[in-house]
């Protein structure tokens, strides 16, 4: 299966113009660029062989009330858009996104028909218990996101889980990628949980942290992992597109 990239920009670049020139640096075939919310539209129109993805989205769908600041999944449609990051682990702790906020999430953008990128990762102190305990909080993480009363059909269709372990995310400082043998235990075994639980029989799972040419040679090695999410490296120009160039290998 080949194998899917996405680039997820953050709160980057600063301006327009800088968002501009990195989404004309390359063609990004067959990647997913995620851009600030502001940058959408613009970006949109520049990439050509690329996908266009969000990094949130409100809660709701079709929701009449008055939210103040909030993004809607048909905005998102309307725009473009075809894939949204959900649950973050930064939104999860600086915006304090529980469980539920990031499931009613889910739902409200597989309702009009996004794919989801759900991410989930232990943070330091659960993965200092060790890896069993690293597993059983993704577990827990993905059967209260992936709530949902009857219809998998969505989930065999438009949803992608990201695995990034928090303390191997790069914006933490002195952070570093997991290693590859780790992040394929943890990742076969969300596979074998959306498998069991969520009977999602071809599952995506991606490695997130801390990805870039130094790393992702050992994660390359294993066809259980089916892609990356790249966030620092892939504002930089150069070493993004030696990992696309990698990837497609
Ligand atoms: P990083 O970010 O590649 O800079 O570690 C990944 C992410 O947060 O999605």
């Amino acid at each position: 299966m080949k194998k899917i990239v996405i680039a997820n920009w953050k709160m980057n670049p600063e301006t327009e113009a800088e968002a501009v020139k990195l989404a004309k640096a390359e063609d990004f075939k067959g990647v997913v660029i995620t851009p600030p919310f502001v940058f959408l539209e613009n970006i949109g129109e520049i990439l050509k062989k690329a996908e266009l993805g969000a990094q949130d989205v409100f809660i709701g769908s079709k929701n009449k009330k008055a939210y103040t600041g909030e993004v809607s999944p048909e905005m998102l449609k309307s725009l473009g858009v075809k894939y949204v990051i959900v649950g973050h682990s930064e939104r999860r702790k600086n915006f304090k996104e529980t469980d539920g906020i990031i499931n009613k999430k889910v739902l409200a953008a597989l309702k009009v028909g996004l794919k989801v990128i759900l991410c989930v990762g232990e943070g330091k102190a659960q993965r200092a218990k060790g890896k069993e305990a690293a597993k059983r909080f993704v577990a827990s993480q993905l059967k209260k996101d992936l709530r949902f009363p009857t219809n998998y059909k969505l989930f065999t269709t438009h949803l992608i889980v990201a695995y990034e372990p928090v303390w191997a995310i790069s914006s933490n400082r002195n952070s570093k990628s997991d290693t590859p043998q780790d992040a394929l235990e943890i990742i076969k075994f969300i596979k074998s949980i959306l498998n069991s639980q969520f009977k999602i029989h071809n599952s995506k799972v991606l490695y997130g942290g801390s990805v870039s040419t130094k790393t992702i040679g050992g994660f390359l090695k294993y066809k259980e992992i089916d892609g990356f999410l790249v966030g620092g490296a892939s504002l930089k120009v150069g070493e993004f597109r030696r990992i696309i160039k990698a990837v497609k290998i």
